[in-house]
This record gives C-alpha cells, structure tokens and sequence, in this order.
C-alpha cells in the first residue's frame, strides 16, 4: 500500500505522516529529508551548484543512503544516521534550489520508487501524488494559512534547538512556496484526483482521522 501527502512547508504533512505510520504500523518517508541530504551533501563538499557538471558528478559520488529500519526512515552517511542535522534554514534553501534540477529530482525519484518496492509507505512531499506515485492507492494534500504555517515551522525549529523569528520564518516559507509552486518541473500542486485537508484549525488527530476515515471507507 502506497499512501502520499504532498503540501506545502509547514502544512504539517510531517507530523500527520508520523503519526498515521503509527496507527497503520508502516514507515513513512520524508522526502524532503532526502532533498536536504544532497544540499547538505553538496554544501560540505563546495558544490558549486550553479554547475550542472559538479551537480551531476556529486550525485554519482553521493556516500548517502536512504533507508527504512522497521517503521524509521533513516537517511545515511557512512555509519551515521544524519536526520537530525538537516533541518537549518539554510539547507532548506539550498534544497528548494536543488530541487529546480532536473538531474537531483530524477536520482531521488529512482531512490523513492526503490524504496517503495520494499513494502507499503507513506510518502510526504511537495509530488508524490503527482509525479512519483501517479498510481498511489491513497493520495493527500495539506493545506494551510501562511501564518499558521510560519507558527508550527518556528516551534519545529525550536524543538530541533534553532531559534528562529516568526517575520523572518514567514518570509522564508513564501518564498520557498514561490520556489516549489513556479518551477518547470514536478512543481507543488494537488493531483487531480487527490483529497485535499485544510489543516488550519484541525488537531493532528483530526487529521489523522478524516485520512483513516478515507482509508477505512475504501
Ligand atoms: O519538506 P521540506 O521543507 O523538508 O523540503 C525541503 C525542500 O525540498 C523543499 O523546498 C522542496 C524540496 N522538495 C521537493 O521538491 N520535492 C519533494 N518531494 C520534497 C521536497
């Protein structure tokens, strides 16, 4: 069983993904994660990633994995799990603009499907339902007021140990939407036949529920 949320940053797909994989005992993917990992990468190694070339070399010498140990998403380099370290601002940046790269996308594409074939997931992203898993058994789409958005991603980050302002996390979240929403391809938007949640002034349960309500009336 495939299962998708795309949304925007902040909609709380991460949080809804988390808690449905414990309801149904599956794993969930950020893949966001995965595109933080290659900026995280690429920023250690002094990518200059306006240079399609380097881009392309570092993604065949990438020494990152991406892996699912029972219901935990585990992205790898070496022997360490590194999730924890790629959530500063500045990678989430660097990321939305890697994200434009038609090489990145197509690596991370291979990597999800890969990942799905070794048994049901929920996938979290900006376009699963829409490029990755056309053919998801269960698709979603969060969305959510700017401001409410701006609010859970500063108290995220706080609890990561960033600390961020609200103005300055507002502007980051438009801009980053300007970025997923407008570039050419696997752009951020509702599959046509996906159920669309406006999480604004739900809990995470309710969420949780009205998918589970979906899954169980199918
Ligand atoms: O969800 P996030 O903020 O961790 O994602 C970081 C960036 O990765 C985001 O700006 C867009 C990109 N992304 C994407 O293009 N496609 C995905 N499926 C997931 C993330």
């Amino acid at each position: 069983m495939i299962i998708t949320i795309d949304g925007p940053a902040g909609s709380g797909k991460s949080t809804v993904a988390k808690e449905l994989s414990k309801r149904l005992g599956i794993p969930y993917i950020e893949t966001g994660a995965m595109y933080r990992a290659v900026a995280w990468w690429c920023r250690k190694n002094n990518v200059d990633i306006s240079d399609r070339r380097q881009i392309k070399e570092a993604l065949e010498r990438m020494d990152i994995d991406f892996v699912t140990s029972g219901d935990t998403f585990l992205v790898r380099h070496g022997s360490e799990t590194i999730n924890n370290i790629l959530y500063e601002p500045e990678i989430g940046e660097l990321a939305s603009k890697l994200a434009q790269i038609p090489e990145v996308r197509k690596f991370l594409t291979d990597q999800q499907r890969k990942l799905a074939a070794s048994g049901s997931c929920i996938f979290e992203g900006r376009d699963m339902g829409t490029v990755v898993f056309p053919d998801a058994d269960y698709k979603f789409f969060l969305v959510t007021s700017l401001e409410e958005r701006a609010r859970r991603r500063v108290l995220q980050l706080k609890e990561k140990g960033i600390e961020v302002s609200f103005e300055e996390t507002l502007e980051a979240i438009k801009k980053r939407d300007y970025q997923d929403e407008n570039r050419e391809i696997a752009p951020l938007k509702p599959a046509p036949d996906v159920k669309i949640i406006d999480t604004t002034n739900l809990t995470v349960d309710q969420v949780v529920d009205s998918i589970m309500s979906e899954i169980d009336a199918s």
